[in-house]
């Protein structure tokens, strides 16, 4: 599936997810917050929007106002990933409850992929669900966690292990709220942009490589070109795969090695795109050791993750733990774990059983 993406100069971008009667758009534009689009969605029928206390307190005034609706009608959570828990689920669904939200209500949610997750799951499990505007406020959210329909929340015992694909109805990413974004965040969700690259679009990948000091100073018409790109491959390939049956899982390259680095450091040390920064390199790393890629393809991944400031040295970890962590990976199938692995840049594929020694080499391996 190794495309070659033609790069536009426009900063206002609209991309559409083919889903029949599912079907929706992501307007990518700064002021997205205020689109007459997201009056329209709302007009008539309850409405809660919820986000968290720092978004909120920065963002939910524009929705308020645009909306005309009482501050009641704003739920603010904590924010962080520890509170996408059962217990924010249930304040969610109770406040929809308590304002007499009927099956035609509505929710909006306002900020990154946490507060995304939660409030598009109780969306889909409210009345047996309701409708629900995505407003993403972090650049992962953008390119991913708002686009697709994966909606959920941790248990103590796990990550995501409860949820359901329940789709967006609208998806307003406005790219001006990335301005109080910390850099940490943001390079976290840069991760998440090299992915597409690196799995279906060498072109995109030689542009990027391009525009690493454009990328570095934020500059709003590159990010707002990212994320249109971003968002074109995800709407792609859900299109193709909306329950991941096959091909959507192509989308968690980098992902099975991050989320063993995530969970084996007690999802303390790494931000999620961290995490898989680091996991695509071992990917990569481990797609050369194999002889299914070029080693030169690994180093430029290494190169462009470095220059945009990502990490790509795992955390020194007992690789009996990285072995424990690797077999309770979601994707982990009976008769073995599933990789996705490459050819060489733009060429991702899945790849069922690997080699345990190179596999092991690779997990013990400092870049
Ligand atoms: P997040 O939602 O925790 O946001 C990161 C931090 O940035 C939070 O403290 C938040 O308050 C703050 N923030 C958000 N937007 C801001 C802004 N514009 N200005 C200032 N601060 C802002 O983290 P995230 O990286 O967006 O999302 C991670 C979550 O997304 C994880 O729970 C992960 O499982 C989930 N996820 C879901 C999918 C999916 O397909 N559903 C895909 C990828 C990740
Ligand atoms: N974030 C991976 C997916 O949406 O499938």
């Amino acid at each position: 599936m190794n495309r070659r993406t033609a790069i536009s100069q426009t900063p206002s971008e609209r991309v559409s997810v083919s889903l029949g009667q599912r079907s929706y758009e992501i307007l990518i534009e700064p002021d997205a917050l205020r689109a007459r689009e997201l009056r329209e969605a709302c007009a008539g029928r309850g409405c809660l929007l919820v986000t968290d206390q720092t978004v909120g307190a920065l963002y939910a005034e524009r929705i308020l106002a645009g909306l005309d609706l009482p501050s009641s009608h704003c739920l603010s959570l904590p924010p962080g990933e520890q509170h996408k828990h059962l217990g924010s689920f249930e304040t969610i669904v109770t406040r929809m409850a308590e304002l007499g939200l009927r099956r035609d209500g509505c929710l909006i949610a306002l900020g990154g992929g946490v507060v995304g997750d939660l409030a598009g799951f109780a969306a889909a499990a409210y009345m047996r669900g309701v409708d629900f505007v995505q407003c993403p406020t972090t650049l992962l959210a953008m390119v991913d966690s708002s686009v697709g329909g994966k909606t959920g929340l941790n248990l103590p015992s796990g990550k995501n292990l409860v949820g359901a694909f329940w789709q967006p109805q609208l998806v307003l990413a406005d790219i001006e709220v990335l301005s109080t974004l910390s850099d940490r965040e943001y390079r976290a969700g840069l991760a998440e942009v090299i992915k597409y690259a690196a799995i279906g679009d060498a072109g995109f990948f030689d542009w990027l490589e391009q525009q690493v000091e454009q990328i570095n100073a934020r500059d709003t018409q590159t990010i707002a070109q990212m994320v249109a790109i971003s968002c074109r491959h995800k709407a792609a390939i859900v299109a193709r795969d909306e329950r991941e049956a096959g091909e959507r899982a192509l989308l968690n390259f980098g992902h099975t090695f991050g989320h063993a680095l995530e969970a084996g450091t007690d999802y303390r040390t790494l931000l999620h795109g961290e995490a898989v920064a680091i996991g695509m390199l071992q990917a990569a790393r481990l797609s050369s050791a194999m002889g299914m890629a070029p080693q030169q393809d690994a180093e430029r991944l290494s190169q462009l993750l470095r220059a945009v400031k990502l990490p790509v040295d795992p955390p020194r970890l007992p690789l009996q733990r990285l072995h424990h962590h690797l077999a309770l990976d979601k994707k982990a199938v009976a008769g073995g774990l599933k990789f996705i692995l490459w050819r060489g840049i733009g060429q991702a594929e899945i790849v069922r059983g690997v080699d345990q020694r190179a596999l092991d080499a690779v997990l013990q391996s400092q870049q």
